[in-house]
């Protein structure tokens, strides 16, 4: 039986839907309008095209969003100057800083610099620790996209083995500790670039989850007959967009599979709006 595909453009509609229905309800009860501000340095094409979704996405939800462009020659203490302004400003409840930023830049500290109540990436130390200590204030937008899709595909993950192909700050890890939460309780596995015979790990995988950023790096026999798959890559080969997964593959052996595109990526957009209302209201 041919697997079951994960609709990420659909679940991510019904999620912007409903912050669109709360957001109307939040500016009626407290006139309060959610404000998304975000900050691209310099002109990577890959990060213009999200930046441009992310605003688009905002507006048509009901939410605000202002778009702060800077020259890639930005220096560090500007760019700094600039979070400072927007961590004051009362009228903005979420920052973005896109990533990449140039390399002359500390990304660490610019992070860092955001105050953690409008750090709606979820990617401040503090944020990571709540997380990661079962009592969030915001969820990081890709694995709370994919934890939202496995959720509302009835997918079981209490006692299933969850593999985890990335140890990025972004996606892998914490990945991985919200798959160990107490009422997800999935026993989880990380692999990486020097993990040892990783075909077989993956072979054992209930839910295998695809983040290592090489274009269908998951083949078919690395999928347990039956394994729920979940790509997180978007990879762009020939002008094409690729997963992690061979996806002709897996999906002749897993039980379900979200593609590319059209799966995970359009969660990380809904998720990033939900979490500009959950600031908004705890402002
Ligand atoms: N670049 C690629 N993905 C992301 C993301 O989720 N947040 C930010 N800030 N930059 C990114």
């Amino acid at each position: 039986m041919p697997a079951q595909i994960i609709d990420g453009i659909a679940i991510a509609e019904s999620v912007r839907n409903q912050v669109a229905a709360e957001t109307q309800s939040l500016i009626a009860e407290t006139g309060i309008v959610p404000h998304l501000a975000a900050v691209l340095v310099g002109n990577d094409p890959a990060s213009e095209v999200y930046v441009r979704n992310k605003e688009r996405a905002c507006l048509k939800a009901g939410l605000k969003s202002t778009l702060h462009r800077l020259d890639a020659a930005t220096p560090q203490a500007e760019l700094l100057a600039l979070v400072d302004a927007l961590n004051r400003d009362t009228t903005i409840h979420g920052i973005l800083v896109q990533l990449p930023l140039p390399k002359h830049l500390d990304s660490t500290q610019i992070l860092d610099a955001i105050v953690p109540t409008k750090d709606v990436d979820a990617f401040h130390p503090e944020n990571t620790g709540l997380m990661l200590q079962g009592r969030p204030r915001f969820l990081p937008c890709t694995p709370a996209g994919v934890m939202k899709m496995l959720h509302v595909s009835n997918i079981a993950t209490a006692g299933r083995h969850a593999v985890v192909i990335g140890r990025s700050d972004i996606v892998g890890k914490p990945m991985a500790a919200l798959l160990v939460q107490k009422g997800v309780d999935a026993t989880v596995t990380i692999c990486h670039s020097r993990t040892a015979d990783i075909g077989s790990i993956c072979r054992t995988a209930d839910i295998l989850i695809a983040a290592v950023g090489i274009p269908e790096f998951v083949k078919g026999h690395m999928v347990k007959p039956g394994a729920v798959v979940i790509d997180v890559g978007i990879n762009r080969v020939n002008e094409r967009l690729v997963g992690d997964v061979d996806y002709a593959a897996a999906s002749a052996v897993a039980s379900a599979i979200t593609p590319v595109p059209g799966g995970v990526g359009p969660m990380t957009i809904a998720m990033l709006l939900q979490n500009t209302l959950t600031s908004a209201r705890l402002s």
